[in-house]
């Protein structure tokens, strides 16, 4: 046996890797599985983008380049966060990374002490945990109930506080709720965290340009300018642009900060890819009707599932962005299975669904939110009916 150190030992694998993999055995061995578990945009990454990347590598732009992104690159990161976000970065504060995912990773990794905590509002992406403990912190869980919206208070936020307090981590739109905070919301945090300097804000916008019903994005540095000084903003094109393969994420935060992330991509990655470097360019330099488009499909098979799910008797909060519904399943539960598995929980339910209906989904207690399902409508119209279809045919047919 080879030995495995203790940090990796500790560390889980992505729920989300686990229930695709799942998925990806029983498609191999012939069944119909539709998967809700996708937390990647459907569509194809615009043409302008993939012609920009063609080009460079034609050109030959095919090498390291610095560490923290192309000169290029990073002016139209600055005017991205300038023009959409109102926010000023120098070329100092802004690293280009293979990911959102890794600016994160590096932010935590750059700046966490053993013992140092983590605030991480629930429910939350399955990453923020897991990246905390391997950079050896604490990770403090602070319930966002369902009642508000699965947003966390600003009297919870100021009661999870200690002296070992290191980051806030803020993700608006949400996944996996959906939720989106409001510039008053946020406000109400900002006064709280303006109280205590040793909080640190990473914003992760990743969900920025997936928002609906007219409400807008908003920075926590926009509404309280004095936060400026300890948040990073974490964005990417991953989503916006449909280019998660690529592998391309950037943030803008203290140059300090920043500082020690370029240090320590320089000493693991590098740089990111070259050439999707030259794709994020041409993403934020070029036609943005994408982002209007998208939008757009993503509400519309929104709003086509949700009554689908409460006829399925799930109940769900109508989330506000992202690609995500949680959609409650604690009434399914203490059940069993027509092929007699027993469905105590919701991990329990989500193997079953798949299993014996053919749809994976997320359980809600990988993000912190047991007792949900978490489903993606990433996937086209016919598709989302059939999979809510299945899935309600498996929930009549659970007994008592
Ligand atoms: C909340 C959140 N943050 C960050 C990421 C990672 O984004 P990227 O592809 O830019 O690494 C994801 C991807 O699923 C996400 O859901």
């Amino acid at each position: 046996m080879n030995k495995i150190s203790s940090r990796m030992l500790a560390t889980k694998p992505s729920a989300n890797s686990a229930v695709s993999g799942r998925a990806r055995v029983l498609k191999a061995e012939g069944r119909d599985i539709i998967s809700l578990a996708i937390g990647e945009p459907d569509f194809d990454t615009p043409a302008h983008i993939i012609e920009a990347a063609n080009k460079a590598m034609a050109e030959g732009k095919t090498r390291y380049t610095n560490v923290d992104g192309t000169a290029e690159l990073k002016a139209a990161i600055q005017r991205k966060f300038k023009v959409e976000n109102g926010l000023d970065f120098a070329s100092d504060q802004i690293v280009v990374s293979t990911g959102a995912k890794q600016v994160i990773f590096n932010v935590l990794l750059a700046t966490v002490d053993p013992g140092d905590e983590v605030i991480i509002p629930a429910p939350y992406w399955v990453s923020y945990p897991e990246m905390t403990r391997i950079a050896d912190g604490t990770p403090v869980i602070v319930n966002g109930a369902a009642e508000n919206g699965f947003k966390v208070t600003a009297q919870a936020l100021e009661a999870a506080i200690t002296d070992k307090s290191r980051w806030l981590i803020l993700n608006s739109p949400c996944n996996p709720s959906g939720a989106v905070y409001t510039a008053d919301e946020l406000s109400g945090l900002a006064d709280v965290l303006l109280k205590y300097p040793q909080v640190g804000i990473l914003s992760d916008d990743i969900y920025e340009h997936i928002i609906f019903g007219g409400q807008k994005f908003t920075s926590i540095i926009a509404v309280e300018p004095k936060l400026a000084e300890r948040t990073v903003a974490v964005n990417g094109v991953s989503k916006a642009y449909c280019m998660t393969g690529w592998r391309l994420g950037y943030g803008g935060g203290p140059a300090d900060i920043m500082r020690e992330v370029r240090k320590l991509q320089s000493q693991s990655t590098s740089c990111a890819s070259s050439i999707s470097q030259a794709g994020a360019l041409a993403a934020l330099e070029g036609p943005q009707d994408c982002l209007v488009t998208n939008r757009e499909a993503f509400c519309r098979r929104r709003d086509l599932l949700m009554p689908l799910l409460a006829e399925a008797g799930l109940s769900c909060r109508k989330p506000d962005g992202a690609f995500y519904v949680l959609a409650g399943c604690s009434d399914f539960l203490g059940t069993k299975s027509p092929a007699g598995v027993a469905v105590e929980t919701d991990v329990d339910l989500a193997k079953v669904i798949l299993e014996e209906a053919g749809v994976a989904t997320v359980p809600g207690t990988a993000f912190g939110a047991p007792g949900f399902l978490r489903l993606s409508y990433a996937v086209d119209d016919e598709m989302l009916k059939q999979a809510v279809a299945r899935i309600a045919g498996l929930c009549r047919s659970l007994t008592r």
